[in-house]
């Protein structure tokens, strides 16, 4: 067997575990590995290269992806398609490995459709694929946003502030949700739950004339307003070759919003790449590392179509199909649970 291996989508920590515990997996079963660069780029342009156990032994603590990674969509031009057909064969590859979020995974389920052997991992901060209890990257970004939390406090407090912490996410709250909860925020707001900003600074003024002298919100940073209208300078915004605007920079403009409101001297701290950079957390280096050996076992089952799965314990396999028909946001009722901290 001749197995490619390729990460897409934005770089989680925990990637490189995963491609050395695949490595590490084939290379003991007597196959080969080949890694393609830059995702769905590499295989439309013939970008690859063998990896061994040497290459990647020491890879496990490393941020990022050795495999370098693109937001390539092969289903946007035409003739790409065919292109990566093509190219598979031109490789001699008998089976394919996609690491990525729903972006890299849906373009995975497409081609299995049309017959390559490919089957998925699931990775992202945003912890957004469904079917998986979690994604490689999201505890990393948790800890880190967590920590950065903890500090924001101390200059708050130190200078009666209300500090806005912005972090990463897309349309799902779950990194700000965590952060915020574990990191004792004053308020927590998700794209899930539409805010009012006059409810918010009403929160702020209430806050403060019950002695609080400073306040600490975490923002997710693809908020959405009650009233419906488009979030801050949206619609001026870049869009990547699957249609998501690029989002960031909200919690700036927020703070600025609820300074005027309040009348309290506001700060935004907005971490983002940072907390889906550098070296993952024990957690994540597992998880890339099991959901690694689990797809291996799906290309031996010849299981194409399927993803890796973490549920509970067990490392298992999902239908890819089922997991792109379902999203998995922050329920309803699990925001309303944690309000009781929202004071
Ligand atoms: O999907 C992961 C993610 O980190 C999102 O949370 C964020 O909006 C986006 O990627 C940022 O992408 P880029 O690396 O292209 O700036």
């Amino acid at each position: 067997m001749r197995i490619g291996i390729l990460t897409g989508g934005g770089d989680a920590p925990g990637l490189n575990a995963c491609i050395r515990a695949a490595v590490a997996r084939a290379e003991d079963l007597g196959w080969e590995a080949i890694g393609i660069r830059r995702g769905w780029a590499g295989l439309l342009e013939n970008d690859c290269f063998p990896l061994s156990w040497p290459f990647v032994e020491k890879i496990v603590s490393l941020g990022g992806t050795v495999l370098e990674t693109s937001r390539t969509n092969p289903f946007k031009r035409e003739g790409d398609e065919e292109r990566i057909f093509e190219n598979f064969q031109k490789i001699k590859l008998d089976a394919l490995i996609a690491i990525g979020g729903d972006d890299t995974l849906t373009v995975a389920h497409k081609l299995a459709q049309r017959g390559l052997p490919v089957v998925g991992v699931p990775k992202t901060m945003d912890n957004d694929v469904p079917l998986t209890d979690y994604t490689i990257g999201y505890d990393t970004a948790v800890n880190i946003s967590t920590e950065a939390i903890d500090r924001l406090h101390t200059t708050a407090a130190s200078h009666r502030r209300l500090m806005v912490v912005e972090v990463m996410g897309r349309d799902a709250g779950w990194v700000a949700i965590a952060s915020g909860l574990a990191g004792g925020a004053h308020l927590i707001l998700i794209p899930e739950v539409p805010y009012d900003l006059e409810e918010v600074a009403q929160f702020l003024i209430d806050r403060k004339s019950r002695g609080n002298t400073y306040s600490l919100i975490v923002v997710s940073e693809a908020i959405h307003p009650k009233d419906g209208t488009e979030p801050f300078g949206y619609e001026k915004r870049e869009v990547d070759a699957f249609g998501h605007v690029r989002l960031g920079g909200v919690g700036h403009i927020f703070a600025e919003l609820l300074e005027r409101k309040t009348g309290m001297e506001a700060r935004a701290t907005v971490l983002g790449h940072l907390i889906r950079s550098g070296p993952p957390t024990p957690f994540d280096r597992n998880l890339g590392t099991h959901l690694a050996l689990k797809a291996i076992d799906l290309v031996q089952e010849k299981k194409w179509d399927h993803m890796a799965a973490l549920k509970g314990t067990d490392y298992t396999s999902v239908n890819l199909g089922d997991v792109l028909s379902q999203t998995k946001r922050v329920p309803l009722e699990f925001y309303n649970r944690i309000k009781l901290f929202f004071r």
